[in-house]
């Protein structure tokens, strides 16, 4: 049978180079050899923006967008917005039961991103739980295959976990996922930070504008320790050494910069030149192909329904099943 893939993407704004070496790619390379589903996590969005839920409907649209700009074909993958498909939220108040508090609390992403996020009122119980509605999104579509970046990783453990004992538990109706990461699992941010991340306001966007990306490339950070060009630089751990090595086709031209870096005989001017070059090559399809899309507002919105009913679909089909095997597809006729 063909291997299924599911992954996902939270809406709260359009997606950045970090989201497409993580996991777009991966998606885009293996769309035509598994059957593939890519959910729109909207619920998951409200959990820490339940108070601007107003924005989640032209984020959607932004995502969607995105997706369709990179090159997932739409006569092939089904978009799925999470807030259409109610069948996940119950087969999340189940995974409820097979879940201990003090896991959750072990969860490395969600107690990073808790500290990050400043929830002053305390942390949602919807926030801290959403790995569980997570495996929720994965198992409902029986996926083989989750491509994601490494932040991800205990996300996926999670739901395998939640998977081995549901089967266990009841009847082996559930399927054991399996993390793919992508070329890149993280890409720092244009400030040298772990990664791109909206709040941190250090990302490339993959509809920026020549102009926008110029603006964030002139004003990367490099090394730190080089105050003339003339002194020696360092190129590992250099954001822009990172980007010219994942986006820079042209590896001659890399291997000298880094060369003459390494020797200060290069500016760090001339070296993100080079890069936004790169990486405007790279994006100039992507953002052409986002531009039609976008003059096409009615029959994107197809899409992403024409995805929903098909996901729904099947997410019905587990639920029946799951039912099943937890003794509670009751006959009270
Ligand atoms: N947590 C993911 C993110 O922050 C989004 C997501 C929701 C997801 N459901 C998913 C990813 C299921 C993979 C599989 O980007």
């Amino acid at each position: 049978m063909i291997k299924r893939i599911l992954t996902g993407d939270r809406p709260t704004g359009p997606l950045h180079l970090g989201h497409y070496v993580g996991s777009l790619q991966n998606r885009v390379r293996l769309q035509h050899e598994y059957d593939t589903y890519v959910l729109i996590a909207d619920v998951q969005a409200l959990t820490d923006n339940f108070e601007h839920p107003e924005k989640l409907g032209d984020n959607i649209f932004q995502v969607a967008l995105d997706y369709l700009a990179v090159g997932l074909d739409p006569e092939k993958v089904k978009i799925v917005v999470q807030s259409m498909v109610p069948e996940l939220a119950e087969l999340t108040i189940y995974f409820m039961n097979l879940v201990t508090v003090a896991t959750l609390e072990r969860n490395p992403t969600v107690k990073e991103e808790i500290k990050q996020r400043n929830f002053v009122k305390g942390v949602p119980v919807g926030f801290w739980s959403y790995p569980i509605s997570q495996a929720a999104d994965i198992t409902i579509f029986k996926a083989d295959l989750v491509p994601v970046g490494e932040d991800q990783l205990p996300m996926i453990e999670q739901a395998r976990e939640i998977v081995r004992r549901f089967n266990r538990l009841y009847d082996k109706v559930l399927v054991e996922p399996r993390a793919m990461l992508g070329a890149v699992a993280r890409l720092p941010g244009t400030d040298g930070g772990a990664k791109m991340s909206k709040s941190l306001g250090n990302c490339i966007y993959l509809g920026d504008s020549a102009e926008q990306v110029r603006k964030r490339v002139m004003s990367m950070f490099t090394d730190p320790t080089r105050i003339h060009p003339t002194d020696p630089g360092h190129v590992e751990g250099n954001p822009v050494f990172t980007y010219h090595d994942v986006f820079n086709p042209n590896k001659d031209e890399v291997e000298e910069l880094k060369e003459r870096y390494r020797k200060g005989t290069v500016g760090d001017v001339e070296v993100k030149q080079k890069l936004f070059a790169a990486l405007d090559a790279f994006l100039a399809p992507i953002r052409e192909r986002r531009a039609e899309f976008a003059a096409k507002p009615k029959h994107v919105h197809e899409i992403i329904m024409e995805g929903t009913r098909k996901g729904r679909a099947l997410a019905h089909q587990t639920m029946a099943e799951a039912r099943t095997a937890m003794k509670i597809a009751y006959k009270f006729e």
